[in-house]
């Protein structure tokens, strides 16, 4: 009996101190960065000249929507940075919209461009550093009517407007995305029809792809060598926001799902990095043929990994174009979007990055959508729980973004989905602070 007391006093005290251990430990090491992210087309409103806004009157959104003036962030602006500011972020991720900057071939904005020297100066005064994404989706519509990125002037055209944003704030912005989720953005376009083109081929998709790679290489290239002309040659960090996904066979023992379930995993989370780190572009399609184009200049043009991270899905083979479907078919634990809440994806996905390139990751996304707010205080929780358990490379996560701070404009899906912080009311543009702002405030708060 004695020996069972002793035993049991051992486990609770061992178990006790390890939990509270855990508990006090902070989540992160000092420097991490404490974020939100938005884009403009979500959030700021009126984009007359984007491609998008073409797009939206061609009444492809759902329930007939078009973004409007989405959350009117464009007048109410200083509100969202003391949102930010009373929530305690450290960054801000945000996008300077190109069809506002440039919104006829070769006509730049100063007026446009005011608004994003504006709102970093509002960022600085409350000690909240800007993270820029350059391309989030949209392009000036004059582009897309002149192909898009299947036009290779888009690369000389997209440097002209890099250079633009940066002689304007360049100088107080350390962080730089050149391009979100290019593989989602191009396989929505040419291989699931979601987007502009429209397509379901795949045929297509090579000239826009190489163009992307090469687009982001040169920008690369030029915010390191405008850096590099400043006295203060702060360090600068430039990559690219990419969309990673857990893809799973739906049938666990059918080879053509697994194959199915490899390449599209293969094509989402690897075909653009690997083509920025080795200059190598390889897709394979879920047919016979094969892309592969040496992209040299491409070679060592990120100086660290965006993560964007939602969901894992499954993936069947079908017989015809685009030969896959994907989706929540087993009904897992869902968002108010049927997407499959597994926090634990994000730890795969994170290992396998750092193994696979030798640079930091920055998770520039991670959010989901609830309109009732039940399950976003839990999302939160178990995709930071699992991010600080990291052990490998824990220093080298340099920050988490999460999406969004603002209910927004969720492209295809409208206005429905709410991945706020903040909910909108859409009548009034009023913003109101979800339970799981608080909540994130609170562990930002406490690094716990
Ligand atoms: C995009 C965002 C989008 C979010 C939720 C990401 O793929 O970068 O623009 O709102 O996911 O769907």
């Amino acid at each position: 009996m004695k020996y069972v007391i002793a035993l049991l006093l051992f486990l609770t005290t061992t178990l006790g101190y390890s939990f509270s251990d855990q508990m006090n430990e902070p989540l992160f090491d000092k420097g991490f960065e404490w974020c939100v992210a938005t884009s403009a087309h979500q959030i700021e409103g009126n984009n007359f000249h984007s491609d998008w806004w073409a797009f939206e009157q061609e009444g492809h959104i759902k329930n007939n929507e078009t973004s409007g003036l989405a959350t009117n962030h464009i007048e109410l602006w200083q509100e969202d940075i003391a949102l930010m500011k009373e929530l305690g972020v450290t960054t801000y991720r945000f996008s300077v919209e190109w069809a506002k900057i440039e919104p006829k071939k070769g006509e730049f904005n100063e007026e446009a461009m005011m608004f994003y020297v504006n709102l970093v100066n509002e960022l600085e005064k409350n000690n909240i550093k800007p993270f820029v994404t350059l391309h989030h989706f949209t392009l000036p519509n004059w582009l897309r009517l002149d192909g898009g990125w299947a036009n290779k002037e888009s690369i000389e055209r997209f440097e002209l407007f890099a250079d633009f944003v940066y002689k304007h704030i360049g100088d107080k912005v350390n962080y730089w995305i050149t391009t979100n989720e290019p593989m989602l953005y191009l396989l929505g376009g040419y291989a699931f029809a979601e987007v502009p083109p429209m397509k379901n081929t795949w045929a297509d998709i090579g000239a826009p792809l190489v163009n992307l790679v090469k687009a982001h290489a040169a920008v690369y290239k030029l915010l390191h060598h405008n850096r590099n002309q400043e006295e203060s040659r702060t360090p600068i960090h430039v990559g690219i926001a990419n969309h990673f996904r857990i893809f799973k066979a739906h049938r666990a023992i059918n080879p053509l799902d697994q194959v199915a379930a490899f390449y599209a995993q293969r094509a989402l989370n690897n075909s653009f990095l690997d083509a920025i780190n080795d200059g190598e572009l390889v897709l394979y399609f879920p047919t016979m043929i094969n892309l592969r184009v040496h992209i040299p200049e491409a070679k060592g043009t990120q100086d660290f990994v965006g993560v964007n991270y939602y969901k894992r899905d499954e993936v069947k083979f079908i017989k015809k174009a685009p030969f896959l479907e994907i989706g929540n078919f087993s009904n897992k634990e869902a968002s108010d979007l049927n997407w499959e809440i597994y926090s634990k994806g994000l730890k795969k996905v994170v290992e396998k990055t750092l193994k696979k390139y030798d640079v930091p990751i920055f998770i520039t996304e991670n959010g989901i959508a609830d309109k009732s707010d039940s399950k976003r205080p839990d999302f939160i929780a178990s995709h930071l729980k699992v991010l600080s358990n990291i052990k490998r490379g824990k220093s080298r996560i340099l920050g988490y973004c999460h999406w969004s701070l603002l209910d927004n404009f969720e492209w295809r899906e409208g206005f429905d989905p709410r991945f706020g912080l903040v909910e909108i009311d859409y009548e009034t543009f009023e913003r109101k602070p979800r339970d799981s702002f608080y909540y994130y405030k609170s562990i930002i708060r406490k690094n716990k």
